[in-house]
C-alpha cells in the first residue's frame, strides 16, 4: 500500500471566507475512506479541488508514482491522469440500455463520451458483463436506462466510472434518497471497487459510513478534525461537539 493523492497545506477562499483551511489528507492506493463532517465543513470543495473544478490559493496536491502536481492540470487532464468523480445527481443516458451507457463508458477510456467517435463495432462483452456484474445489473442490461430504479442508476453512473479504471474514486454523498436495501447494495458496491483502487466516499448517514468499515476522515471548517477508525473518531471530543452532538 502505497500513497496515491497527497493534500499538503491547501487552502480555499471564496470572498473572503475560508472555505478549506490548510488541510492536508492522504490518500493510499488501494484504500477506502470515508469523509464525513457537519454542513459546510468543505467535504464538497475538496473533491472540486482534487478534480480540478476549484483551484487552491496556496498548498500543494501530488498524485501518482510520480508524484505529479495536479495543480497545473486542467480537470480533464486530471480525469486522464486517473481521479474520476460521481456527482449527486446520476447521468446517465435514459433513452439508451444499460448495456449501451456501459459500452459508451468503455470506449472512451478516461475521455469525455463521444458517441459520434465510437461507432466501431463493440468487442467488448465480456467487460460489459464483468462491469454489470460489480454493479449488480446484469439482469438489467437490456433495460432502457430511464427506467432503472434511483439507486440502479446511481450503480450505473458508478459502473461507467469504472469502465474508465480510475485509479482514485470520489464519490459525494451516495446514498442520499436510497432506499435500504439500495444503501446495502452500494456499500457492497464500494467496498469491492476498493480493493483495486482508491476509492473516498463523502456520507452524512453514519450507519451507511459503519457499514463501510474503513478510515474516517472528519472535516470541519476545512480542516481535519479527527482521523481514524469510526469508533476512534465518534469517541472524540471535538467531533462529538460539532458533528455528532448537534
Ligand atoms: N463556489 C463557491 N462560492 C462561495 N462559497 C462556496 C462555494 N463553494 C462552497 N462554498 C462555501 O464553502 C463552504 C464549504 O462548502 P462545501 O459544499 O464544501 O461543504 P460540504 O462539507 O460539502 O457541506 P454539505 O454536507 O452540506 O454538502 C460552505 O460554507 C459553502 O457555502
Ligand atoms: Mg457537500
Amino acid at each position: 500500500m502505497s500513497t496515491l493523492l497527497e493534500v499538503s497545506g491547501v487552502s480555499v477562499t471564496f470572498d473572503g471566507f475560508r472555505a478549506i483551511n490548510n488541510l492536508s489528507i492522504q490518500i493510499a492506493e488501494p484504500e477506502l475512506r470515508a469523509v464525513i463532517g457537519p454542513n459546510g465543513a468543505g467535504k464538497t470543495t475538496f473533491m472540486d479541488i482534487v478534480t480540478g473544478k476549484t483551484k487552491p490559493d496556496e498548498g500543494r496536491i501530488v498524485f501518482g508514482d510520480r508524484g505529479d502536481s495536479i495543480l497545473g492540470m486542467s480537470e480533464s487532464q486530471i480525469a486522464q491522469a486517473g481521479i474520476g468523480r460521481k456527482f449527486q445527481k446520476p447521468t446517465v443516458f435514459e433513452a439508451q440500455t444499460v448495456r449501451e451507457n456501459i459500452a459508451m463508458a468503455l470506449k472512451n477510456p478516461r475521455g469525455p463520451f463521444d458517441v459520434l467517435l465510437s461507432r466501431k463495432a463493440d468487442n467488448s462483452e465480456t467487460r460489459i458483463r464483468e462491469i454489470s456484474d460489480e454493479i449488480g445489473l446484469t439482469d438489467a442490461l437490456d433495460f432502457q436506462s430511464g427506467a432503472l430504479s434511483h439507486g440502479q442508476k446511481q450503480w450505473l453512473e458508478i459502473g461507467m466510472l469504472l469502465a474508465q479504471d480510475p485509479r482514485l474514486l470520489l464519490v459525494d454523498e451516495p446514498a442520499a434518497g436510497m432506499t435500504p436495501a439500495e444503501r446495502e447494495h452500494t456499500t457492497e458496491l464500494l467496498k469491492r471497487a476498493a480493493k483495486t483502487r482508491a476509492v473516498v466516499v463523502v456520507e452524512h448517514d453514519m450507519e451507511f459510513v459503519r457499514r463501510l468499515n474503513c478510515k474516517v476522515t472528519v472535516l470541519h471548517e476545512g480542516s481535519v478534525l479527527a482521523e481514524g477508525s469510526l469508533d476512534h473518531v465518534t469517541q472524540n471530543q471535538d467531533v462529538i461537539d460539532v458533528y455528532l452532538g448537534r
